[in-house]
């Protein structure tokens, strides 16, 4: 398989263009930028080629696989680029322990990549795998751990929360029987839950067993609260005038970072006394009034970035 070709089949790009508009401010002398989710390395390769020699780019993931496969990608830029398997969760210590203090752009491309999806143990219901599910492989819980150990309460919260299944209290029900017999080790064990406690055809099948997954997937990697710490920290990490840039698949993702976006922009905030509000002085000016979608070409070409949501702010 050629480079290109390889890289294309790890991961397309989502948005691409959109990003790299955003992300630069060109009022600014010397960029150092943060890809927080490096996965294929498409983002990245195309930041690098719009660096000058001073500029660098910080480049994370916590998948050792997306780490190793797009530092090949990228050595032909040598010490442009530093690259760290670490969590974006973690990107404040790992800039200080790096002697960094500021950066001025931050994107997040957030969610998994194509490759993970496909060929990695637990993230597909279409294979037979392993109940694992983490990116990070150094985190302690795996997807098997939490079907076979959640109470019924946590598990109608994560099915409800992250994956609107509807019906949370028949699934963690079904869930729980099925463990008292045999505990979940495999993909196919909860494929075969579904098709034995839901009568349903094959299309309703699909989208049920995918909220499904997503719910799992985003409560083993813990990706909401990373979510939030990182945007957190970015209020300190980004220097004025940098930029925030954000990329989302999923409306609770999209929703944390609106609603963040807000009220670090906002000059006014609530007290309580109802006839008081205090002024504050905006951490953020939004650059995105709307949320910017791909645009029908993109979609009709990759189907993944149907949901895609990018949202920018930037540091004041
Ligand atoms: C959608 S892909 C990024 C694709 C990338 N923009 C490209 O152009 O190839 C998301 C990547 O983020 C990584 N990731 C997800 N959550 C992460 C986290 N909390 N910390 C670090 N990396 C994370 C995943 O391992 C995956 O490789």
């Amino acid at each position: 398989m050629s480079d290109a070709a390889e890289n294309k089949f790890f991961h397309t790009p989502v948005l691409l263009n959109e990003v790299l508009e955003y992300l630069f401010n060109d009022k600014l002398e010397k960029q150092i930028i943060v890809d927080g989710t490096l996965g294929g390395g498409g983002y990245s390769e195309a930041i690098l080629k719009r660096l000058n020699e001073n500029d660098l780019l910080i480049a994370l993931d916590k998948d050792l696989e997306a780490l190793e496969h797009s530092k090949k990608r990228l050595e032909k830029f040598g010490s442009k680029v530093k690259f760290f398997n670490n969590n974006f969760a973690d990107i404040k210590t790992v800039l200080l322990q790096n002697g960094m203090k500021k950066i001025t752009g931050l994107v997040l491309d957030l969610g998994l990549s194509s490759h993970q999806i496909e060929n990695e143990d637990g993230f597909s219901y279409l294979k037979d795998t392993k109940l694992d599910m983490r990116a990070f492989k150094k985190d302690a819980k795996t997807a098997g751990d939490v079907l076979n150990s959640y109470s019924k309460e946590e598990l109608m919260k994560m099915f409800e929360d992250y994956g609107e299944t509807g019906n949370e209290r028949r699934l963690a029900d079904a869930i729980i029987e099925k463990r008292k017999v045999n505990k979940f080790k495999t993909t196919f064990d909860v494929v075969r839950l579904i098709e034995d406690e839901y009568r349903i055809d094959k299309k309703n099948m699909i989208k049920f067993l995918s909220k499904i997954f997503q719910a799992l997937r985003i409560e083993v990697n813990n990706e909401m609260d990373n979510l939030k710490k990182v945007l957190n920290d970015s209020i300190d990490m980004v220097e004025e005038g940098g930029r925030i840039v954000m990329v989302s698949y999923h409306s609770l993702e999209d929703r944390i970072v609106k609603n963040f976006f807000k009220e670090m922009s906002a000059t006014t905030k609530k007290t309580d006394n109802p006839f008081y509000d205090e002024t504050v002085t905006p951490k953020i000016k939004i650059l995105t009034k709307k949320s910017v979608v791909p645009a029908f070409e993109e979609i009709k070409n990759n189907s993944r970035a149907r949901s895609a949501k990018l949202r920018c702010a930037e540091r004041m």
